[in-house]
């Protein structure tokens, strides 16, 4: 996939439990509330501590801001992409990728075999991961819970490294 040139100007640095107010911004901004896909401040809380956890901020050089993140979990030799957003002012200059990238890369260094994530069936962030070789492996349905009450399934991605 070819990277968009502002791409090179992301820097991606691991983030702690100081970024959290950064994140949660990002988080509503990103992802609104309609598909019952974002995670609460407490959820994002509670998992940051635990091992094998890790949070990665990307930041653009102009606007020193976060401008989006993502959240992984590695347990044994498996891999998770938990969460990947992105503000809506800075989508489709590459950052998305850089943080997929960011996250595969990571993996790899580890010594894991196998990432995965959880994605809404119907999300286009499904393009980003199949152009980066991630393949379904799975289907589970009415996995999110919308705000009107409507169920949305979530597709399994892997990919093997
Ligand atoms: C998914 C998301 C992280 C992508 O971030 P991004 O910085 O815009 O991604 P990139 O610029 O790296 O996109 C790379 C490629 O992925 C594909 N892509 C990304 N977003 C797309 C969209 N909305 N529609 C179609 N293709 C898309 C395109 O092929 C794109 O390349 P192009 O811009 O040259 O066409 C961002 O849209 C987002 O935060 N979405 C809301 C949160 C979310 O749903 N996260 C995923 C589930 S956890």
């Amino acid at each position: 996939m070819a990277t968009p040139a502002l791409a090179a100007a992301v820097r991606l640095d691991r983030g702690c439990f100081a970024d959290l107010d950064a994140v949660m911004r990002i988080m509503e901004a990103a992802f609104g509330t309609a598909y019952g896909e974002a995670w609460t401040r407490s959820q994002c809380a509670g998992i940051l501590p635990m091992a094998g956890v890790e949070l990665t901020i990307a930041r653009t050089e102009e606007e020193g801001e976060p401008a989006g993140f993502s959240l992984v979990r590695m347990v044994a030799d498996e891999s998770e992409l938990l969460l990947l957003a992105v503000t809506p002012e800075q989508r489709r200059q590459g950052i998305g990728s850089r943080l997929l990238d960011g996250f595969v890369d990571q993996a790899r260094d580890q010594g894991v075999r196998r990432v995965h994530l959880e994605v809404r069936d119907g999300n286009p962030a499904t393009i980003l991961y199949r152009n980066s070789g991630f393949v379904q492996a799975g289907r589970r349905r009415n996995y999110y819970h919308g705000e009107d009450g409507r169920r949305f399934d979530a597709l399994t991605l892997v990919r093997d490294l």
